[in-house]
Parts: structure tokens; C-alpha cells; sequence
């Protein structure tokens, strides 16, 4: 069973005739846009708002139009996917440093889908390493803060030289070991001076779409 592709193509099922749409980035919502692109090539209108440079360059292949958030106002539904999930849906999301325009466009959305394959359910968020996005102006300063609120601060590296995000800023990727109060370090880490935002997103979510015991489940926190 590839969990990606059966939780990135149900998702499609909540995308409407004419809707506006926040794409995703990552492997699970590659299937999503894969699959909306098809319907597009028979004659499904939409419109999408891509979260990445990535993103843009899948959408434009698979045929998607695209708008960007500057001519719209408002977005219908995005889907995007995630690093860890909770009970509560709070999410750790910017594994793939995509974090700063996906925040935007989750919160710009009417409706937030995630989709998640099983190993993304965990019970406390922070095993994965909380990707925060950072100007690199003194960024050396910004990791002393981030050490400061309890985490293990590394900076983001490829091919030997710091990993840039599509806003030309750093991730610095934090261990955090258990993040009991995901909402107060949301907020804590971002008075942080040099922090742009930090992969926590909580509150966002409205239904993440993933595996349980091998079968397909959506867990709801609005209605969808
Ligand atoms: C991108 O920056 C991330 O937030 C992704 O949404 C997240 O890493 C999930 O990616 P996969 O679907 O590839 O696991």
C-alpha cells in the first residue's frame, strides 16, 4: 500500500469546480496536485496558489493555472502535508524548508487539509526537529535564543553551505525532545528577534487525512 498517494489523491475529493487552491509541498501532496492536474487536462476548472518554488514547477507541469496570493482574496481550501501530527491536529510541518508559504496560505484558507501517511501520528510533538526559519543576519545570535527556549539548535546545510529557503532565509532545525505546550513555543519562538516563523502550526489544521491500522481515516476538528 503507498499511504501517500491513497491519502494525497482522497483529498481531491474536497476540491470543488471553480475553487481557488493552496498547493502543498512534499511527497504526499506530489499525488494531490498529480491527480487535480489530470482532472484539469478534462476540463476541471481551478485555480492554484503554490507553496514553493517546487511546487510552482509541478503545478505548471502537470497543467494546473496559477494565481498568486496578490490578485486574490481569499483561498478556498489548501492541502498541504506534514512531519508530525498530534491528537489535537497541531502539526510540525517545514521538513522540506517550504514552512514560512505554507503557513501563509494554511492560514489565508478557508479550509486547511493535511494529509499524512502513518508514520506522521505521534502522541506529544518534537521528535522531529522543529524547522524555524531565520534571517541570516546574525543568525549565530538566533540559535543562542533558540537554545535558550529549550532546544537543540543545528543549522540547515546543502552541499556544504547553508540550505536557503525560497524567501532567501535560513532553517535552523531544533530538537525540542517533547513539545508539551506546542502553543506557547509557537509564540516563543517567533518574539524571538531574526525568527521569520517556525514549523508549528496550531490551530490550522481542519481535517488531516492519513493511516490508521492500515485504513484510510479523516480526522475532523471543523466541518469540512
Ligand atoms: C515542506 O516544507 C513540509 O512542511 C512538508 O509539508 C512536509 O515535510 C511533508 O512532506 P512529505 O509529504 O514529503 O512527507
Amino acid at each position: 500500500m503507498n499511504e501517500k498517494k491513497e491519502v494525497g489523491e482522497k483529498a481531491v475529493d474536497y476540491v470543488k469546480e471553480g475553487m481557488i487552491v493552496g498547493l502543498g509541498t512534499g511527497s504526499t501532496v506530489f499525488y494531490t496536485i498529480s491527480k487535480l492536474g489530470k482532472l484539469v487536462q478534462q476540463g476541471f476548472s481551478i485555480k492554484g496558489i503554490p507553496t514553493s518554488k517546487q511546487t510552482e514547477k509541478l503545478a505548471i507541469d502537470v497543467g494546473i493555472p496559477l494565481v498568486s496570493l496578490n490578485e486574490i482574496d481569499h483561498i478556498d481550501l489548501a492541502i498541504d502535508g506534514a512531519d508530525e501530527v498530534n491528537r489535537d491536529l497541531d502539526l510540525i510541518k517545514g521538513g522540506g524548508g517550504a514552512l514560512l508559504r505554507e503557513k501563509i496560505i494554511a492560514k489565508a484558507a478557508k479550509t486547511f487539509i493535511v494529509v499524512t501517511d502513518s508514520h506522521k501520528n505521534v502522541d506529544t510533538l518534537g521528535t522531529f526537529p522543529l524547522p524555524i526559519e531565520v534571517v541570516p543576519f546574525g543568525y549565530e545570535m538566533t540559535i543562542k535564543y533558540i537554545r535558550e527556549l529549550g532546544g537543540n539548535p543545528k543549522l540547515r546545510e546543502k552541499d556544504g553551505n547553508p540550505f536557503l529557503t525560497d524567501n532567501g532565509n535560513y532553517i535552523i532545525d531544533s530538537s525540542f525532545q517533547e513539545i508539551k505546550h506546542p502553543n506557547e513555543l509557537e509564540k516563543n519562538l517567533n518574539l524571538i528577534p531574526g525568527v521569520v516563523d517556525n514549523g508549528l502550526f496550531i490551530g490550522l489544521a481542519d481535517a488531516v487525512i492519513t493511516i490508521i491500522d492500515k485504513k484510510l481515516v479523516t480526522n475532523v476538528r471543523r466541518l469540512i
